[in-house]
């Protein structure tokens, strides 16, 4: 009766939630991404793999599905993602480097006129840039160098006018090294006349990692260069078992997070990165951590998802 996403729009935000395309079917859950949500990402259904996983046949029926109930819900959809290190079949990463120039350009051009007019933004780049700030040194990076971040975003606005095109990553939430660099990243892409919107912060925090430092300076940094900016994939996560400490904790780290968003007029939204705790993607990928969203298996409200509510 009294949903996250009223709160947020009070305040100019969305919040919204990622999911997959075998969540939206369960019956306890369904309802609750549309009353508490605003906003949707597909968690894994636009990525390469799943648009394009054959050179050249595209595959647009999983992200269609998660479209189309955003639809249904009177929800945007921030499409997720059309350059990544990860989850790009090998058929991509064993072509040379000219061949990969003209596979990026066609994957971008093909999946971003499919979507063309429904998506509120893309992730265009995700993950470029490793923790110390220096550029990852992906397939793209190898075989390219750092000339497809720019080729990306100028393949997208070609496709799609109007989208709004986002360059993304982890642990740029606070001060530091890496955004510091994705901070010299953006400022050159602008400066080149690249064609970028927004910048996207993950969020993917840890309590035993404390809480990132200055983050609503950071975000406002890049909000001072003419951007848009957005936390895309808030979860925080902790060591099991859980606990009331380890949950009071997490409760004040998802509050500063939307502190710091509601305290920057560019900051257009957050997003979690699933909303229950049974299809998290943490213990999958961090063995022996977990408990990284508002409401647990059973979609009980945890203290998190009061200081959420709270600070909306
Ligand atoms: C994760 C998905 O949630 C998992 O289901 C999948 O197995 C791996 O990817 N950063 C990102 C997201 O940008 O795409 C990742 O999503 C989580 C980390």
């Amino acid at each position: 009766a009294d949903p996250l996403k009223v709160h947020a729009a009070a305040r100019g935000k969305y919040f919204g939630d990622a999911v997959d395309n075998n969540e939206i079917t369960d019956a306890q859950y369904r309802p609750l991404i549309a009353s508490e949500f605003s906003q949707l990402t597909p968690g894994n259904a636009m990525k390469w793999d799943s648009t394009e996983p054959t050179q050249g046949q595209f595959s647009y029926t999983r992200g269609d599905e998660i479209v189309s109930l955003a639809r249904a819900n009177g929800q945007t959809v921030r499409g997720h993602t059309l350059v990544w290190h990860q989850q790009t079949p090998n058929w991509v990463q064993n072509l040379d480097a000219t061949a990969l120039r003209s596979a990026l350009q066609n994957h971008i051009t093909n999946v971003v006129n499919h979507y063309e007019g429904q998506l509120y933004a893309w992730d265009v780049v995700n993950e470029a840039l490793n923790d110390d700030g220096t550029m990852r040194n992906s397939f793209w990076y190898a075989k390219l160098g750092s000339s497809y971040i720019a080729d990306a975003f100028r393949a997208a606005r070609a496709a799609d006018p109007d989208v709004k095109l986002y360059i993304n990553d982890y642990n740029t939430d606070g001060m530091g090294a890496k955004s510091n660099a994705m901070y010299t990243l953006v400022q050159s892409l602008l400066s080149q006349g690249v064609p970028i919107d927004g910048v996207g912060f993950q969020a993917h925090l840890a309590i035993q990692y404390g809480f990132p430092s200055q983050m609503q300076q950071n975000l406002q940094r890049f909000a001072d260069l003419g951007l848009d900016v957005a936390i895309t994939e808030l979860d925080v996560r902790m060591q099991l078992p859980s606990d009331s400490t380890k949950l009071a904790t997490q409760a004040t780290y998802f509050k500063n997070v939307i502190d710091a968003c509601l305290a920057v007029t560019r900051c257009v939204g957050i997003t979690t990165w699933g909303y229950t705790d049974k299809y998290s993607w943490v213990p999958n990928t961090f063995p022996g951590e977990g408990a990284a969203l508002l409401v647990d298996e059973s979609f009980r409200q945890k203290p998190a998802y009061t200081a959420v509510h709270d600070a909306l």
